[in-house]
């Protein structure tokens, strides 16, 4: 069901379509009422009511299925998600309490633009929490938010990857950079020791680019499970007291993987940090738990 699996911008298109075709769908009502003009087409505006209505309710639904499976995803869900999911749930009764006014219920029917208007609502709601900010941040392009001394400062990724380039390539190759994934704590603590070694290399704004370039492209981000990184991670970390072969060629369950994980970073507690657990978990359950699949999926990086 990978189609499912929509990008975030294809995602935000589907919020701003349904909030629309809520709207327009309102204002067809809204003509048959005669708040705006008193219509001579009412049986039209009515239809067109209808059927938008109908439009609606099919985009509503399937973007329920597309937010369910994302929802799979998380092992625990961020506040911010808990509230977007449950007004996103609460907009179903909202619609099926107004389809059954209009269908059995017509005593209540002079309550009915009361009702569209809750729902019209609440469809508004979930969305700037995701859609407005992912668009917000879309059009500020290549932009990042770094917190810097307890307030967050916005940096340009672009800049910083030309920091990066220049400044962090003189003392040792930059595929030495490249060939780590890590968490924002990770890459803020490296940042700083490579400062240290020579305090003049790069000015404080230079380092919080470089920073917010780091974090941006070989960052660890918790609330996106990523096969990807977690196999940087262990590619990077697992070969320090055996051959890498020990990890590919072993087959156990995610849980399996989960007690070995938890035996490795006994043996070095410094090996990964819980972001970099749960990444490397992700992808030994999800690559290296198939049967047979795992030396597959490995061949295809
Ligand atoms: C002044 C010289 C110098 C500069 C500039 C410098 N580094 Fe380093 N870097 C080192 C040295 C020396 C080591 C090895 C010792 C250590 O890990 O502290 C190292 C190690 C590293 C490692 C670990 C590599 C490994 O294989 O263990 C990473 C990652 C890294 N640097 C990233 C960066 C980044 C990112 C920048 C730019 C912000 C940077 N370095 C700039 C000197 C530098
Ligand atoms: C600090 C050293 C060290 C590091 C780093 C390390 N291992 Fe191990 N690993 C061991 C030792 C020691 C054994 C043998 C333990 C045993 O056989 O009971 C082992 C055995 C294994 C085995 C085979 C044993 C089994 O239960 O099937 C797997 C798989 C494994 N490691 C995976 C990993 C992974 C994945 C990583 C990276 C996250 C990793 N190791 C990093 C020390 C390490």
């Amino acid at each position: 069901m990978n189609f499912l699996e929509l990008k975030p911008m294809t995602n935000s298109l589907l919020a701003f379509s349904l909030l629309g075709m809520g709207i327009i769908n309102a204002l067809f009502i809204l003509f048959v009422i005669g708040q705006i003009t008193p219509s001579k087409y009412p049986k039209f505006f009515q239809w067109a009511h209808r059927i938008t209505g109908y439009i609606f309710l099919a985009l509503y639904l399937f973007i329920c299925i597309v937010m369910f499976k994302k929802l799979e995803g998380f092992n625990v869900l961020p506040p911010k998600a808990v509230i977007h999911a449950y007004i996103g749930i609460a907009i179903f009764p909202l619609i099926i309490v107004k389809i059954c006014i209009v269908r059995l219920y017509k005593k209540f029917y002079k309550s009915l633009p009361i009702y569209g208007m809750f729902v019209l609502i609440a469809v508004y709601l979930p969305v700037p929490l995701y859609a407005g900010l992912y668009i917000i941040s879309a059009i500020r392009g290549q932009q990042i938010a770094v917190s810097e001394k307890g307030r967050l400062v916005w940096v340009n990724v672009n800049s910083g990857r030309r920091v990066v380039q220049q400044k962090c390539s003189t003392c040792h190759s930059l595929e030495r950079v490249y060939a780590y994934v890590k968490t924002e704590a990770g890459w803020r603590d490296y940042v700083a020791r490579m400062r240290a070694k020579d305090p003049a290399i790069m000015g404080d704004q230079e380092a919080l680019e470089a920073l917010g370039y780091l974090i941006k492209s070989l960052g660890i981000d918790d609330t996106k499970m990523d096969i990807q990184v977690g196999m940087r991670i262990i590619l990077e970390k697992c070969h320090k007291c055996h051959s890498i072969e020990r990890v590919f060629t072993s087959r156990k369950t995610p849980a399996e993987w989960a007690k070995t994980v938890e035996l490795m970073r006994s043996f070095d507690p410094l090996l990964l940090n819980d972001s970099e657990a749960r990444q490397v978990n992700y992808y030994l359950g999800k690559v290296l738990a198939g049967q047979d699949t795992g030396l597959n999926e490995l061949k295809t990086y």
